[in-house]
């Protein structure tokens, strides 16, 4: 990212550290998430404004607990450390840790010195404690600025060093002007101008790609969902002509789904676009295969043949866009937080490929910030807003192995969904809305006929970024003609049954 100021989260691997990063990029200036075993020399070439050390799991005392270097703190760079942070702040500067034999956790009022830190909050409030070690004694030179009941040290810092470590979470929405402490320590103590806006993305962007692709040649995967359409269109303001853009039919997609993509970016958007049935090679190989990583692998890895093949039918290609973003980037393993799904579009692509380079530009970016991105080249709603649909498609909404038939049966369903989410002008407010064919099969009774069919799962969830979500409230009426029209209009589906599990612990897909 050509920005030219960062913030950077060093993550010891607490559950909030995305919110921050999210947090400052609200406030304006760009921050990225980094391990916490990022060298110095690595610091000193990003050359960051500010470092927050995040909160995390470990304690200081433990042999293998998490640390940095020591230097870094000398390095002249403002510092924030929060919970885990902030003891290790001390612990580093000769302070004292100690552990409580019962773990704070919850709201606490709290009281406020005067810092640059906590400027313009009022001197009490209310902040979001979760710790069990805490800070006993500060370190030399720094002075104690906030405090409650139970933890005499809540804030310490050296106002000169520009070093601060809060004990509670400023970035939780229980911590009463959270945000504004952040905000304080981007503009009143790392001196931020704030130039992390859309408009400045896709500038930099458009002149990172144009750098990057030169006068070469450029293939984009559309799968008609927000990300690839902004990759896509990013990339046509950079490179125009020599951008082919081609939409793969994986034989996974949903009902009259190609059809409704061609019309939009080709006929629509002007694009140059082209569709390729590659039903049955997919199909072909996810023949027998039950597991959604093994899924992922092999439906990632055909998507790279294909688009390899249909490279060779145009003469030389020499790039890949992919509309990869931010949480994929994460949840696939960068840094701490442990990989909880294999995406099929990081952690799966094969090792040989014959691109030179794979340029994903919204890498950096949340989903919301794709959409910003989307309305800023001029995307029209319908495209912005659609609802994201997973890169292996239906392969993950059919639990076990796939056949034509249960894909078959997944569509009429899954259409029936939409049309009613739609019709009951519901479709704005809710993040994402499909049908899952569970491998459950149950007795019913049609008529006065047993029946031996599949259970149809509805899942509809309300989410800001697809990182935490919660099921929606869809109202009864709304869910009870679904229901009727599924079991009636669908064979083969007896029962249907719905999804009232958040995000955490849940993923919004089942696979
Ligand atoms: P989960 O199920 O992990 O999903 O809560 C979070 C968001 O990511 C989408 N998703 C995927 N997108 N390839 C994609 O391109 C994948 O393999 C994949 N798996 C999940 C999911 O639809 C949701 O929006």
């Amino acid at each position: 990212m050509d920005n030219n100021e960062i913030i950077l989260v060093l993550d010891f691997g607490g559950q909030y550290n995305q919110l921050i990063v999210r947090r400052i990029r609200d406030l304006g200036v760009y921050s990225e998430l980094r391990p916490y075993s990022t060298t110095i020399e690595d610091i000193k070439k990003i050359n960051p404004i500010g470092i927050i050390f995040t909160g995390g799991p470990n304690s200081v005392f433990e042999s293998d607990s998490l640390s940095v270097s020591r230097d870094i703190l000398n390095l002249g760079i403002p510092i924030l450390g929060i919970c885990y942070g902030a003891q290790l702040i001390a612990h580093l500067e000769n302070g004292k840790v100690a552990t409580s034999s019962t773990r704070e956790y919850g709201g606490s009022k709290i009281v406020y010195s005067n810092a640059p830190l906590f400027d313009g909050i009022p001197s009490e409030s209310t902040c979001w404690m979760s710790h069990t070690d805490f800070v006993a004694e500060i370190p030399k030179n720094y002075t104690v600025l906030a405090s409650t009941k139970t933890c005499r040290i809540a804030a310490f810092g050296d106002i000169d060093k520009k070093i601060y470590g809060l004990q509670f979470h400023p970035e939780v929405i229980h911590t009463e002007n959270g945000d504004k402490i952040l905000e304080n320590f981007i503009y009143k103590v790392a001196n931020a101008h704030g130039d992390w806006a859309m408009k400045n993305f896709v500038e930099s962007s458009v002149a990172k790609i144009k750098s990057i692709v030169g006068m070469g040649t450029v293939l984009c995967a559309m799968s008609g969902g927000i990300d690839s359409a902004v990759a896509a269109t990013l990339v046509h303001k950079a490179v125009g002509d020599r951008l082919t853009c081609v939409l793969v039919d994986h034989g996974l997609m949903r009902k009259n789904e190609c059809a409704e993509i061609m019309s939009v970016f080709r006929d629509g958007l002007d694009m140059n676009l082209k569709l390729i049935d590659a039903r049955d090679r997919f199909l072909s190989k996810l023949t027998g295969v039950s597991d959604p990583d093994a899924k992922r692998k092999i439906i990632g890895a055909e998507f790279i043949r294909v688009f390899e093949d249909f490279g060779k039918t145009l003469g030389n290609v020499d790039f890949l866009v992919q509309g990869t973003i931010y949480p994929d980037v994460v949840e696939s393993g960068f840094g701490k937080s442990a990989a909880i799904k294999l995406h099929h579009n990081v952690g799966g692509l094969p090792a040989v490929i014959n691109f030179k380079e794979i340029i994903e530009p919204l890498r950096d970016l949340f989903k919301d910030e794709v959409r910003k991105v989307g309305f800023e080249l001029g995307l029209p709603k319908s495209v912005v807003m659609r609802q994201p649909f997973p890169g292996p498609g239906l392969a993950i909404r059919i639990i076990g192995d796939i056949t034509e038939d249960k894909l078959e049966i997944l569509r009429e369903a899954d259409a029936i969904f939409r049309s009613e989410i739609s019709d009951a002008d519901l479709d704005s407010k809710i993040w994402q809305y499909f049908a899952v064919l569970t491998g459950v099969r149950s007795i019913g009774v049609m008529g006065d006929m047993r029946t031996y069919d599949y259970m149809l799962a509805l899942r509809a969830v309300v989410s800001l970024d697809a990182m935490s979500a919660d099921w929606a409230k869809i109202p009864w009426p709304v869910l009870e003609k679904i229901s009727n029209r599924i079991v009636n209009e669908c064979r083969n589906i007896n029962r249907v049954v719905y999804d009232i599990t958040t995000k955490p612990p849940a993923t919004i897909e089942w696979e």
